[in-house]
């Protein structure tokens, strides 16, 4: 057996650490991390094996069908975050701080953090933004809590952009990812998201760092790669960006089976009597 199989064996039956994490991206394993926002979903990811479940403020997209993530509240995030965190076993469990509860000074950033950590008991959280977010990055992290950043596309500042194209075309945004990459490291950081940028500049920043890049549309040469759950199961219909592969069909599940319900209710077929009392 290799010691890369050993120490991979070994992280699979362990709890996965931020530690965990970096060890991954020194042997060359890449990470596998997915959103969750329920306690059912949750406990079946983890019993799948996935190595990180972000609590993400896309639980304003796919929970709360708004158009954006700005909406989501610190609240409402927390409450999602104590779901997953009762139904994980092995991940690690990372929350968003959601629009408007860090942006506004590094004490309101802590305070955010602190009570994520404090009513959910995930084990980490994550912010968008890179020189505009370090002082809060390292506010937080001086305080014991570990921070995961994210770059490149960031959904919380979508008026800003006006748009959800790929990021980091050009060379000035470029080096812009470039930097805060470096600063976010410096500052801490134990990894960061990597949203939407072109792959090459993925895979030279994930190189030229030492902490884990995961990546949502930047390529395979990150260290890992995240998805939004109800993506990759084909639960959400109508987005359909060229970064997402769906692994399942379970909206025609779902509406095949609840057709099923309805015919048989309709015709008396359900409940039969061995499903009575
Ligand atoms: O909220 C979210 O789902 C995210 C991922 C896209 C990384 O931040």
């Amino acid at each position: 057996m290799s010691t890369q199989t050993v120490s991979v064996a070994a992280a699979e039956a362990k709890r996965v650490t931020t530690q965990t994490l970096l060890e991954m991206k020194s042997e060359g394993v890449p990470i596998a991390m997915l959103t969750a926002y329920d306690y059912t979903s949750a406990r079946i990811l983890d019993e799948a094996g996935i190595d990180v479940l972000l609590v993400g403020d896309s639980a304003s997209n796919v929970m709360a069908g708004h158009e954006t993530t700005l909406p989501v509240t610190l609240d409402q995030m927390i409450y999602h975050a104590q779901c997953v965190v009762r139904g994980v076993n092995r991940a690690l469990v990372v929350v968003d701080l959601p629009f408007g509860s860090y942006q506004g000074s590094s004490r309101e950033a802590l305070r955010s953090a602190i009570r994520v950590m404090k009513e959910t008991g995930a084990h980490a959280v994550k912010l968008e933004g890179g020189s505009v977010s370090v002082d809060s990055v390292r506010r937080i992290i001086d305080a014991g809590i570990p921070v995961m950043g994210h770059l490149g596309l960031t959904p919380q500042s979508i008026y800003k952009f006006g748009t959800y194209k790929v990021r980091a075309r050009e060379e000035q945004e470029a080096d812009s990812v470039r930097r805060d990459i470096r600063k976010l490291e410096k500052s801490g950081c134990f990894a960061v998201v990597l949203e939407k940028i072109p792959a090459t500049l993925a895979t030279e920043v994930t190189e030229s760092i030492s902490i884990p890049t995961i990546g949502i549309g930047a390529g395979g040469g990150c260290s890992g790669q995240v998805l939004v759950t109800h993506d990759l199961l084909g639960l959400t219909q109508d987005f359909n960006p060229r970064f997402v592969r769906r692994y399942a069909d379970l909206a025609g599940t779902m509406t095949q089976a609840v057709q099923g319900y309805v015919e048989d209710v309709r015709a008396r077929n359900f409940p039969n009597d061995d499903e009575s009392y």
